[in-house]
This record gives structure tokens, C-alpha cells and sequence, in this order.
């Protein structure tokens, strides 16, 4: 798709179903979920297939994608919805995979295993669109945020670790050039400042 990202944002009305998770409110949602669409705007046509993984219980991404490509296929994946095990057969039949607010809760141990899951994908020319807290080392604060893995409050990952792994895989890391600053996070086991404001930014991963 040939389209700036500000038209793309302005494409559709917002879908105004309010999100359990930040950004709750409606106007900032519809910006975040098309800025984490946007992330694989390459591999989004009329009838194109995606994966939502840590989609949430309510899988609002659906109504963002819908109102743009109501022929699309959208698949919602998500520990709480007790389908991880489909994860790996449905990367084989996708154009594409997004994970908003995923990594910014897993260490990179975690995001390893995510990412070669995607293997099948990434050899048929799809790509993979996330959110990270950007940082300059990996750190941990919150520990067992989610139950049933390994999954932490706020965790942050460095452009080194996903361009390390992309080199040793053969694929190709982009640091898009927008970020969204979602809101200002309490941590409770951080020394001297708790305070970690949530700016998330956006990143492609797709085959070299
Ligand atoms: C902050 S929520 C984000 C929900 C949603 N993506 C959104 O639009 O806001 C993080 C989600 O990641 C899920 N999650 C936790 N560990 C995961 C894992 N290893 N793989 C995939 N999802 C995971 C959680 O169950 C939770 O629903």
C-alpha cells in the first residue's frame, strides 16, 4: 500500500471500543492500533490475512483492520484465549503478524522464541510489526505481570538485541521513524524515580 501514515491514520473513523489496555481512551487507541497497522503496511491489501498476537481478550485491532479491509482475515492469539498452540500453524498461512504492547511486558529470551516461531512467515515474504520500550540495555521491573509465562511489568529491549538476532537469522530490522507515548507508568520496584513514562516505539522485522 502506497499511503503516508497520516492519511493512513485519517483513513477511517475511530472504532471507539474502549480497551481494557492503554491507550484506553478511544482517539489515542485509533492512533496507536493504525501506527502498529502501519508497521506492516506493505503486506496489507483488501483480502490480506494477520495475526494479533497478545491480542487481549477483547481484540480491538479486529475493528481497526475490518474498517479498513472488511474482506480480511484476522486471527487473535493470546495466552488468555488459550490458543498459543495455534500460533504456529496459522504463521504458515499469513501475510502478516503484529503485536502491540507485547514485548514491552517479555525479556528478550522470551521474544527469541516468538520470533523464530515466525520463521514460516518471514521465508514466505511476510512481515512482523511490534512495539518495544526502547532502551539502552534490557531491564525488568514488575516480575510475573501475566500469569502462565515468563512476563514482566515493564521491560525494555535494545535496537542491538533485534538487529543481532536479524543478522544471525537473515532478516532485516527497521526502527520505524514514529513512536506514541501511551501514559505514565508506576513501578514499584524501581529505585529512586518510579515513574517510567510509556513511550512505546514501533518496529518491522521481514526477511533480508
Ligand atoms: C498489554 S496487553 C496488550 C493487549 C493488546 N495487544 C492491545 O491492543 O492492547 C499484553 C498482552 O500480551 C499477552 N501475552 C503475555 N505473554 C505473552 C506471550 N508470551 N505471547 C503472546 N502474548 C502474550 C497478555 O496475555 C496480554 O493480553
Amino acid at each position: 500500500m502506497d499511503i503516508n501514515l497520516e492519511t493512513f491514520i485519517n483513513q477511517v473513523e475511530p472504532h471507539k471500543i474502549q480497551s481494557a489496555h492503554p491507550p484506553c481512551d478511544f482517539k489515542n487507541r485509533h492512533v496507536w492500533e493504525s501506527k502498529l497497522l502501519y508497521s506492516v503496511v506493505n503486506k496489507l491489501f483488501s483480502s490480506c490475512s494477520l495475526i494479533d498476537l497478545g491480542c487481549g481478550g477483547q481484540q480491538t485491532m479486529k475493528y481497526s483492520l475490518f474498517n479498513r479491509f472488511p474482506d480480511s482475515k484476522y486471527y487473535g492469539i493470546d495466552p488468555t484465549l488459550n490458543n498459543m498452540k495455534d500460533f504456529s500453524s496459522l504463521v504458515k498461512k499469513v501475510d502478516c503478524c503484529v503485536a502491540g504492547s507485547v514485548f514491552t511486558h517479555l525479556d528478550f529470551s522470551n521474544i527469541k522464541k516468538i520470533l523464530n516461531t515466525l520463521k514460516p512467515m518471514f521465508d514466505r515474504g511476510g512481515e512482523f510489526g511490534f512495539t518495544f520500550f526502547l532502551g539502552t540495555e534490557e531491564l525488568h521491573y514488575g516480575p510475573n505481570w501475566y500469569k502462565d509465562s515468563n512476563t514482566w511489568h515493564v521491560a525494555t529491549t535494545t535496537v542491538n538485541q533485534y538487529e543481532e538476532y536479524c543478522e544471525n537469522h537473515g532478516l532485516k530490522f527497521k526502527l520505524l521513524p514514529f513512536d506514541h507515548t501511551n501514559h505514565t507508568i508506576h513501578l514499584k520496584d524501581k529505585p529512586g524515580d518510579n515513574r517510567f513514562v510509556a513511550t512505546q516505539n514501533f518496529a518491522n522485522i521481514s526477511k533480508e
